[in-house]
């Protein structure tokens, strides 16, 4: 008996280390270092809610939400906002994008990966860190392009609305904005959820179709991440914003 449950023992070791093994080689292959994914990993095991993924987001996967992020040439700057930076996977791709007088603002809830992109981004002058949530972020210009980070599905339906009406209200006139949902993972969670949880749920995705359905410009699969990710476009105009 005890020779059995020593062997069950040890084949869920052997289980358990072949997946983390897994996990950090798939994000390591999607672009992530071994500490950015351990950290990203540790700040979803103390908030689950908000962080709302499990990875950070691959190479491929950052350069997709990028694609809008068009530089503004010398001495007519434009300003980019990034929405939920985390530990900063898509940001690297945002810095490559900047022109000389661009300007790139963080906005992450996570006090932890907070402070961890302002030490990353503390001698970057075009670059600033502000720690909060994105409803509270009340700056005084709009912007050109914003790339949101956000884990909709993870969140309530009202809060989704919140954040959804505040983003818009911050774009400029015919600015961008550029999301990522994971594949596939809505229609799995879905079938494990409670009945208020899985209306709730039906919310967010009906609400985040009619957006698309109004303003969408385009999606992109991207497979190579942690789950596969599909991110959409929206070009926002006065309409919405009204
Ligand atoms: C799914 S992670 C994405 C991280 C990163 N953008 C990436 O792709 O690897 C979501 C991030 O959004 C942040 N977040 C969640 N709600 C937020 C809010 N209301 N305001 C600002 N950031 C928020 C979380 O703390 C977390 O860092």
């Amino acid at each position: 008996m005890r020779r059995r449950v020593k062997k069950v023992a040890l084949a869920l070791c052997i289980a358990i280390g072949s997946m983390v093994v897994l996990y950090i080689g798939a994000c390591m292959l999607g672009g992530s270092s071994f500490v950015e994914t351990v950290v990203f990993l540790g700040r979803f095991i103390d908030e689950p809610e908000s962080v709302g993924a499990v990875a950070p987001s691959s190479k491929l996967l950052a350069e997709a939400l990028v694609v809008h992020v068009i530089p503004g040439v010398q001495g007519a700057g434009k300003r980019f906002l990034e929405v939920g930076p985390g530990t900063g996977a898509v940001t690297e791709e945002v810095v490559t994008k900047l022109g000389p007088d661009d300007h790139l603002d963080l906005v992450e809830l996570d006090g932890k990966l907070a402070m961890m992109l302002r030490a990353r981004y503390a001698h970057h002058p075009q670059i600033t860190v502000h720690c909060g949530s994105i409803t509270q972020w009340l700056p005084q210009h709009r912007y050109d392009a914003i790339v949101m980070g956000i884990p909709f599905n993870a969140l309530p339906f009202a809060l989704v609305q919140e954040i959804w009406q505040h983003v818009v209200s911050l774009a400029k006139q015919g600015g961008v904005i550029s999301y990522f949902s994971y594949l596939w993972l809505p229609d799995i969670k879905k079938v494990f959820l409670s009945k208020t949880k899985k209306r709730e749920f039906k919310k967010i995705q009906r609400y985040l179709l009619d957006h698309y359905q109004k303003y969408g410009i385009g999606m992109k699969k991207v497979l190579p991440n942690v789950p596969p990710a599909v991110v959409s476009y929206l070009r926002f105009t006065s309409e919405i914003a009204a």
